[in-house]
């Protein structure tokens, strides 16, 4: 009976521990950053980045901001467009890439980019708008090319492998379903 109560008792401290789960992420001050400068009364009047990202939808890597979370829970509304004219365009399909390598296989999904993103920064320069028609390599990405332009630069970082490598091979003749199930949360992160 005695050691019943104790198991009750560690559990019942095992979900408050993860209840209260404090946010361990830090942001640098402004006048800490390395960007800004520290004399200038301007620096002052901004919004330092620990008010505004504590409240987005928490990562483990990069800024420390699940950014596409944050805007699907519609914790943030960017602006689309400037100039009223401007077409938003957002295709929600997903390419699964790297079809014949060891690693899982690479799922990038349209949506999550179109979201931020106009078709023309990325086709046709960074790549042909046709499936297979571009030779990926983790080398060239690796080295700020392809998908490394904004990864490691503006969107989440290369360390973060099995974000793009989200799909086991096993599960490939499945589909898009299928991908869409195996993307991993991030460690600490809650879920949906
Ligand atoms: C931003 C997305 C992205 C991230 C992050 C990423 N990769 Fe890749 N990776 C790719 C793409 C795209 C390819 C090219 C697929 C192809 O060859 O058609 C690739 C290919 C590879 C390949 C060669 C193909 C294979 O499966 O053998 C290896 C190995 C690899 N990645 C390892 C890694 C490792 C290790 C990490 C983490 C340190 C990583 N990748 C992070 C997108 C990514
Ligand atoms: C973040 C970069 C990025 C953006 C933004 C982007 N694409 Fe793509 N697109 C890709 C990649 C990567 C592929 C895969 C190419 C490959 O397989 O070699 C692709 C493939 C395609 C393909 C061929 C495969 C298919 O699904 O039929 C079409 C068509 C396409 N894109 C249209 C668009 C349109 C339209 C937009 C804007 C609404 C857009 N893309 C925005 C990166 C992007
Ligand atoms: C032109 C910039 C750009 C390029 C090129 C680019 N991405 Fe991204 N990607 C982003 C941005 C911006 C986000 C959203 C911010 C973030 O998640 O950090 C994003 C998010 C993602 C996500 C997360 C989606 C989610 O639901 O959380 C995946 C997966 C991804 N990219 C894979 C890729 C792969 C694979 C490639 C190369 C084939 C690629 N990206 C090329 C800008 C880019």
């Amino acid at each position: 009976m005695r050691a019943r109560s104790a198991i009750v008792l560690v559990l019942a401290f095992a979900a408050a521990l993860a209840w209260a789960q404090p946010d361990l992420r830090r942001w640098l001050p402004l006048a800490r950053d390395g960007l800004h400068d520290p004399a200038s009364p301007a620096t002052r009047q901004l919004q330092e980045p620990r008010e505004a990202l504590s409240l987005l939808a928490p990562d483990t890597a990069g800024n420390q901001v699940r950014w596409v979370e944050s805007l699907e829970r519609g914790q943030i509304a960017p602006r689309s467009t400037i100039d009223p004219g401007t077409q938003v365009r957002v295709l929600d399909d997903e390419i699964l890439l790297n079809l014949h390598g060891g690693t899982p296989i690479v799922r990038f999904p349209h949506r999550a980019h179109t979201l931020w993103l106009d078709c023309s920064n990325c086709h046709e320069e960074i790549f042909r708008s046709k499936a297979g028609a571009n030779r990926l390599d983790m080398r060239k990405i690796l080295q700020g090319e392809q998908c490394g332009v904004c990864h490691g630069a503006v969107a989440f970082p290369l360390t973060e492998c099995g974000r793009c490598h989200s799909v086991p091979r096993a599960r490939t003749g499945q589909g898009q379903a299928a991908a869409r199930g195996a993307t991993p949360a991030a460690p600490g992160a809650p879920g949906p």
